[in-house]
């Protein structure tokens, strides 16, 4: 779905640009990417990260999978092409918003780590955070915010992740959050402290 159907199309080089954005706002932009299943805390997680920056004098922006399908992605499911497509789709869009000089926090389930490894190869070296929202998948459905989990086991969803369709844990993520064991105060300042001591904020 990726491949590029334009041609005879060329790049514009903005007259101000990245540097400016970012001198202007005195920060970096880059992208909090939070990957985790459903009911593991990462809208949660996201939306505190994004309140403690702004109350700092940080411009945010929180792009959440359940908000994005509304509009944007309105037209894709949970196939394993359309999730590559939903997260490819936020991948650009994240990338702008970097571009643009925000911190973003995304909150995607993002199951695919090749999905995954291709938005951060879109950001500058250092600009994509991948927050591994770890919590057990019993934990997560103990939850159950939405009432998914039951839905999925009594068969009424079909491909839900976790039951029966794959998750696959990043292998080096910068941050590891177990939010089962860890409260959200907690939570938010480990992540806090990545930006911090990465000297992004
Ligand atoms: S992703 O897999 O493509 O990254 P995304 O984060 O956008 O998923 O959306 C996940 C949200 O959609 C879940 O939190 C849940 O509310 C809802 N959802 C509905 N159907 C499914 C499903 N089959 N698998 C996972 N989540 C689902």
């Amino acid at each position: 779905m990726a491949e590029s159907k334009s041609a005879n199309i060329t790049w514009h080089q903005a007259t101000i640009d990245c540097v400016a954005r970012e001198q202007l706002l005195n920060q970096k932009g880059c992208v909090i990417w939070f990957t985790g299943l459903s009911g593991s805390g990462k809208s949660t997680l996201a939306n505190e990260v994004a309140s403690a920056l702004h109350q700092n004098q940080h411009l945010t922006y929180v792009l959440d999978g359940d908000n994005i399908r509304h509009g944007l992605n309105k037209n894709l499911g949970f196939s394993p092409e359309d999730r590559e497509e939903n997260i490819r789709r936020i991948g650009e869009v994240a990338n702008l918003f970097a571009d643009a000089g925000v911190i973003i926090a995304t909150a995607f389930i993002s199951p695919y780590r090749a999905d995954r490894d291709k938005v951060r190869n879109l950001l500058e070296d250092g600009g994509f955070i991948e927050v591994y929202v770890d919590c057990p998948i019993e934990e997560c459905e103990k939850r159950d915010p939405k009432g998914l989990y039951k839905k999925a086991r009594s068969g009424e969803i079909k491909g839900f992740t976790g039951i029966d369709a794959p998750y696959e844990a990043p292998e080096k993520p910068e941050i590891t959050v177990d939010t089962s064991m860890l409260n959200l105060e907690d939570s938010v300042r480990k992540v806090i402290g990545y930006l911090e001591s990465a000297g992004l904020i």
